[in-house]
């Protein structure tokens, strides 16, 4: 098969290069002139596990290709997929100029001669593919298109894998012939399609992410609860987590939910409950928990230093909004710094893979080495779960600092351990 691919970010790059893999001829499009001349010359732009290698071979083969022309790479397309950005605007609606002006430009350059299935990929409102589809025929109203809806479930850090053994592909559309050719295309990927109504798919895309994020923020209700009366949150959750209803996944309490993806598709599901005057009470109350949550590390510093952190120095462990990725949007760690440089702490700090990527408060300082971060500190506080913190020498890292604290804001250290070795340490609803 044929398959173009519009959008070069995590999902578009991604999707691409795993079709490619499958062996169909995938022309990745991008409008981004200088991000199309770096992946031609092997240079990629996000950093995902299994994904340089995936493009590597898949370039050298001649499966993949990258081209800023969509009028180029349409031609012989039967599968066209949009994966463009649907960033949020400032009222939460997700804001569609991308994927519209998609929709614009294939009504310009799509012919007649062949049967094509333009899916929608990205995260669109419910409702969109109909506009997509009216846009797209505008000027060529005789050629034979459908337009579906194929939302992505892939995780960043896990993206690949993710999109190479999904748990389900849910395919949305209203034709036949398009359900046969998406079944038939997604097949090799799993077992467990489920064909449904556009609608219905759009939606299932917000409904599974605010769920995922309803099920954080609850956890995290209930590990301030665990402070406040003296249980252990790790142990509730592993209990909770027992009863299949419940299942253990999206159960570790600690700093909020950060990333490109749920922060922004509340927002946008709250957004369409506004517009049918429907009050999405429980979004709004797992939004409001979720923006709270970050702050339990200034409580915790509070606690310990007796509510003063002006003149205290304070070591970060990670900017990225979890572990495997340079993502750092909408990353707790970015609030808390903010924070802590304006209660006049001193900050330093460390991850592996954003380091300077991140735009930070002029004072604060980036460390090339992570046990740098333990110079001379009054506490080190974790944000993001990295492999390499949880197993660092944090008995010997303790005589470098001022004052043993640590804060663990992602419930990813041994507290026993920290405990036993002199450490004052805090966790999110741990004892
Ligand atoms: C999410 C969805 O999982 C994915 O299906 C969708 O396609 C995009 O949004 P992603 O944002 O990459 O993926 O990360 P995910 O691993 O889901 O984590 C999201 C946030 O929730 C992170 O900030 C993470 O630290 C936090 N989280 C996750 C918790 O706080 N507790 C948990 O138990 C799980």
């Amino acid at each position: 098969m044929n398959i173009v691919i519009v959008g070069t970010g995590y999902v578009g790059l991604v999707s691409g290069s795993c079709f490619a893999d499958k062996g169909h001829h995938v022309y990745c499009v991008d409008n981004n002139q200088s991000k199309i001349k770096d992946l031609k010359n092997g240079i990629i732009p996000i950093y995902e596990k299994g994904l340089k290698s995936l493009i590597d071979r898949n370039t050298a083969n001649g499966h993949l290709e990258f081209t800023t022309s969509l009028k180029d790479a349409v031609g012989e397309a039967d599968f066209i997929f949009i994966a463009v950005g649907t960033p949020e605007m400032t009222n939460g609606e997700a804001n569609l100029e991308y994927v519209y002006h998609v929709a614009d430009e294939l009504s310009e350059v799509l012919d007649d001669t062949r049967y094509r299935v333009i899916v929608d990929k990205s995260t669109v409102p419910i409702g969109t593919a109909y506009e997509v589809r009216k846009r797209i025929a505008r000027n060529i109203p005789t050629a034979a298109f459908d337009v579906c809806s194929v939302p992505e479930f892939l995780k960043e850090g896990s993206a690949v894998h993710d999109t190479l053994h999904p748990d389900r592909i849910v395919i949305g559309t209203d034709s036949e012939k398009a359900q046969k050719r998406l079944v038939e295309l997604h097949r090799p990927f799993s077992n467990q399609l489920f064909v449904t109504d556009i609608r219905s798919a759009e939606m299932i895309k917000y409904a599974s992410n605010c769920f995922l994020a309803t099920k954080i923020s609850f956890i995290n209700e209930i590990a301030n609860l665990c402070d406040a009366y003296g249980a252990d949150i790790k142990e509730v959750a592993a209990a909770m987590g027992l009863d299949k209803r419940i299942s253990p996944h999206f159960l570790n309490a600690g700093l909020g939910y950060g990333g490109s993806c749920f922060p922004k598709d509340i927002k946008a599901l709250i957004n369409m409950a506004d517009q049918v005057d429907y009050d999405a009470t429980l979004l709004k109350a797992v939004q409001q928990v979720n923006t709270k949550q970050k702050y339990r590390v200034i409580s915790h510093l509070h606690n310990v230093f007796d509510h003063e952190l002006a003149g205290k120095k304070i070591g970060i462990l990670g900017l990225a909004f979890k572990p495997n990725t340079d993502d750092f949007r909408e990353s707790p760690s970015l609030f808390i710094i903010h924070e802590l440089v304006k209660q006049a702490a001193t900050v330093v700090v460390y991850d592996p893979v954003v380091g300077h990527k991140a735009r930070l408060p002029d004072k604060v300082e980036i460390m090339e080495e992570v046990t740098s971060v333990f110079d001379h500190v009054d506490a080190v506080v974790l944000m993001t779960e990295w492999p390499e913190f949880i197993h660092l020498p944090y008995e010997s890292l303790k005589h470098k600092m001022r004052t043993p604290v640590v804060i663990d804001g992602r419930n990813a250290l041994d507290p026993v351990e920290l405990k036993n070795n002199g450490f004052i340490y805090h966790g999110i609803g741990v004892r």
